[in-house]
Parts: C-alpha cells; sequence; structure tokens
C-alpha cells in the first residue's frame, strides 16, 4: 500500500477524481491517509470528510514566515509517514527546505503543456499565443515552482471559440482522468 497524503486549498475535483479512484480499486494499491488545506473553507475538506478521510487544516496566516508555515506543514505531513504527497491545487509557493524534505515523492498536476507557461492564468496566456493545443501535466515538484521531472501529460486541441473559461473547463476534465492515472502509475511502482 502507498500511503498518500493530498495537499488542497479550494474546489477539490482533483482530489476527488483520486477518492473515486481509490473507491473503484484503481490507484494501485494507494491510499489516502489525509487531507490537508491551507483555508479552511475549501470544499475539498468537505470531500474528504464524506469519504471518511481524516483531515487537517493549517493556515498560512497563523505564521508569519513562510519558512515557519512550511515546517509546521512538513511536521503535520510526516505524522501521517507518507510515501507520495500529492498537490491537487494546492496554491503556495514552497520553500526549498520544504520541496528537498519531499524530493521524488512529491507530485504536482499543473494546468498547462509544461514547460510552457508555468505560474498563473495558464489558459489566458496559451489563448494569446495563439497555441493550437493545450492541455495539463504531472510532474515530481523540485525548487522551481511548476518545474520538475514531467510524469504525464494530456492534451486537447485549442478550438476556434475557445475563451479563457472554456478551455479552462476542458482543461479541468482531463487533469480528473490524468491525476488518478498518474498516481496509479506511481504507487504501482512502489508496490513490491
Ligand atoms: C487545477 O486545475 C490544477 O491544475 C491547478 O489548480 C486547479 C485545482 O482545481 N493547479 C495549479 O495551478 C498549480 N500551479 P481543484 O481544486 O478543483 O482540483
Amino acid at each position: 500500500m502507498t500511503r498518500i497524503v493530498v495537499l488542497i486549498s479550494g474546489h477539490g475535483s482533483n482530489l476527488q477524481a483520486l477518492i473515486d479512484a481509490q473507491q473503484r480499486a484503481e490507484l494501485g494499491g494507494g491510499q489516502i491517509v489525509a487531507v490537508i488545506s491551507n483555508r479552511a473553507e475549501a470544499y475539498g475538506l468537505e470531500r474528504a470528510r464524506n469519504a471518511n478521510i481524516p483531515t487537517e487544516h493549517l493556515s498560512h496566516r497563523d505564521f508569519a514566515e513562510r519558512e515557519d508555515f512550511d515546517a509546521a506543514l512538513m511536521a503535520r505531513i510526516d505524522a501521517y509517514m507518507p510515501d507520495l504527497v500529492v498537490l491537487a491545487g494546492f496554491m503556495r509557493i514552497l520553500t526549498p527546505a520544504f520541496v528537498r524534505h519531499f524530493v521524488g515523492k512529491m507530485v504536482n498536476i499543473h494546468p498547462s503543456l509544461l514547460p510552457k507557461y508555468p505560474g498563473l492564468h495558464t489558459h489566458a496566456r496559451a489563448l494569446e499565443a495563439g497555441d493550437t493545443e493545450h492541455g495539463a501535466t504531472v510532474h515530481f515538484v523540485t525548487e522551481n515552482v511548476d518545474e520538475g521531472p514531467i510524469i504525464l501529460q494530456s492534451r486537447i486541441p485549442v478550438l476556434a471559440n475557445d475563451t479563457a473559461d472554456t478551455l479552462q473547463q476542458r482543461v479541468h476534465q482531463i487533469e480528473h482522468q490524468l491525476y488518478p492515472r498518474a498516481v496509479r502509475m506511481i504507487c504501482e511502482q512502489n508496490t513490491p
């Protein structure tokens, strides 16, 4: 079994896709042992509670320094002894110490075909550039934001009448297939 801790900040639709995959026994023996959010109002916390997964809330606002929040978060995560840390819409810039601590066992999903468009507003940027395709990437987390070895990507065509909103919706949908597939792959490799 691969013990998974998922970090979220908001809606948690990718978390839901992972929960659904686990419930269908399609996560390669992966088990989500905790969901931690930096925002109390994150709807993803409710999704986790509905699935009887332990949840925690740790507010970054309670810490003066980024380093202190990350150190506290690291300790909370470590308490669950995870084999894999999954960032699913966790909207925080991570300190180097935090990244180093989990290097090789922390993954992220990003709404672009990395290395294109790290950071925010990826859909608008893809449109502005006149790209004919767009998509999502799952990658290992390294010290630079939205960089790190790519595990899987999924692409969609950009349609003539696409807006940033319609692109975002379609990318979100493919993420829900992509992330469980990538996590499953890692869990299967983790299982002797
Ligand atoms: C997802 O689209 C994910 O790719 C993005 O946040 C969204 C979270 O949605 N992550 C990033 O932009 C990270 N740089 P969700 O809360 O519904 O899973």
